[in-house]
């Protein structure tokens, strides 16, 4: 979970506790993924990922598409006090080739990407390292796309999915199948491990998703309360409060469709110009910066998945120890036919 939910202690509780942590680092540069995988390696032998987002960024953007996407949210920078928003240049951030050779150079068991995938020539030297591949797929072309590239297992993302649809070949709004329909369709498709995405909060959840086909479940969302997590107290509380669902899909933060908790940016920003991925989160970082310093939920992209609801606020170890007994428990009641998720 890149942008600040992801920590490199988060990482580590989640690996010493028998998960496999990853490090979201799309928005980090390569020194400083360095850094926060030694400090992990200091802390456990356990193996853990590291991700990437893999979208090309644009090289150029037009002054006339500047000047509206500043002023888009020129009103927002004023309300928290901040001065008027400036014109963005590339990089909008950190270079890819560089993470990549940073990736090389760490060599973490587990490697996967977002927002697109590799080429066949990257993908295998990556494995010669002895790291496992993975990528997100939001539809079955995608899968079989991964698979014809030599990847070592799909995450089949799911629509309830918190943060960025991980989309790259086809229409994003029109990749939102449910992650039960998906890992099913998915695991019929290809014959590479499934790993399953999306609203899976709970042992009920993870027992499900295997008993579909999937080899492992992946959770972004039930982790952003733990104490471990660098979210902001406004997003944490956000999401122990929910009682439903209250997410939707945005564009406005970053230049790319994500799942969030609604808020008034999303709302207000809905019919207003924004630039392509990743310009947009450059013009943004700010307003979100500043709301979440002031506590106030308006302007921050609060990533989160359909089963936010179910959020708890564990220690990772706790939460991780709570989601083994309750799958085992969810299988065996299954076995007993007396099945309720309690
Ligand atoms: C706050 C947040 C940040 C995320 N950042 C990334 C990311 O950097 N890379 C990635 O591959 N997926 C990212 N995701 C998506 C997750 O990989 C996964 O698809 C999603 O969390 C699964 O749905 P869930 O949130 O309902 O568990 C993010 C999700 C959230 C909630």
């Amino acid at each position: 979970m890149a942008g600040g939910p992801t920590t490199q202690e988060l990482v580590a509780a989640c690996s010493a506790a028998g998960a496999l942590g990853s490090f979201g680092f799309a928005y980090t540069q390569p020194a400083e993924m360095k850094r926060q995988a030694a400090w992990v390696r200091g802390k456990t032998d356990r193996p853990f990922g590291i991700n990437l987002f893999v979208a090309p960024q644009p090289e150029t953007i037009e002054a006339s598409a500047q000047r509206a996407a500043l002023a888009a949210v020129a009103g927002y920078y004023a309300e928290c006090g901040l001065p008027p928003p400036e014109p963005v240049s590339a990089p909008y951030a950190p270079k890819l080739e560089e993470q990549m050779a940073a990736v090389e150079e760490i060599r973490p068991r587990v490697f996967t990407v977002h927002l697109g995938a590799l080429p066949a020539v990257e993908v295998r030297k990556l494995k010669a390292l002895g790291i496992l591949l993975g990528a997100s797929a939001t539809s079955v072309a995608e899968a079989k796309g991964l698979e014809s590239l030599g990847f070592d297992f799909v995450i089949a993302q799911g629509g309830e999915a918190g943060g960025h649809r991980g989309s790259y070949l086809r229409d994003p709004y029109r990749s939102l199948t449910g992650t039960l329909a998906l890992t099913r369709l998915i695991a019929r498709a290809v014959k590479l491990p499934v790993v399953a995405a999306g609203g899976i909060m709970d042992g009920a959840g993870i027992a499900a998703v295997l008993a579909l086909g999937a080899q492992a479940a992946q959770l972004g969302t039930a982790f952003i309360p733990c104490p471990e997590s660098g979210a902001s107290q406004v997003h944490k509380d956000a999401l122990l409060r929910l009682e439903e669902d209250d997410t939707r899909l945005t564009e406005k933060f970053s230049g790319k469709p994500a799942r969030g908790l609604a808020n008034r940016f999303m709302r207000e920003m809905e019919d207003k110009p924004q630039l392509a991925f990743p310009a947009q989160s450059s013009i943004t970082g700010k307003l979100r910066q500043a709301s979440a310093k002031a506590g106030k939920p308006d302007f921050i992209a609060m990533w989160a998945g359909q089963g936010a609801p179910l959020s708890r606020a564990l220690p990772a170890a706790e939460l991780i120890a709570r989601l083994e007994a309750e799958t085992v428990q969810a299988i065996q009641q299954l076995l007993q036919g007396q099945f309720h998720a309690s």
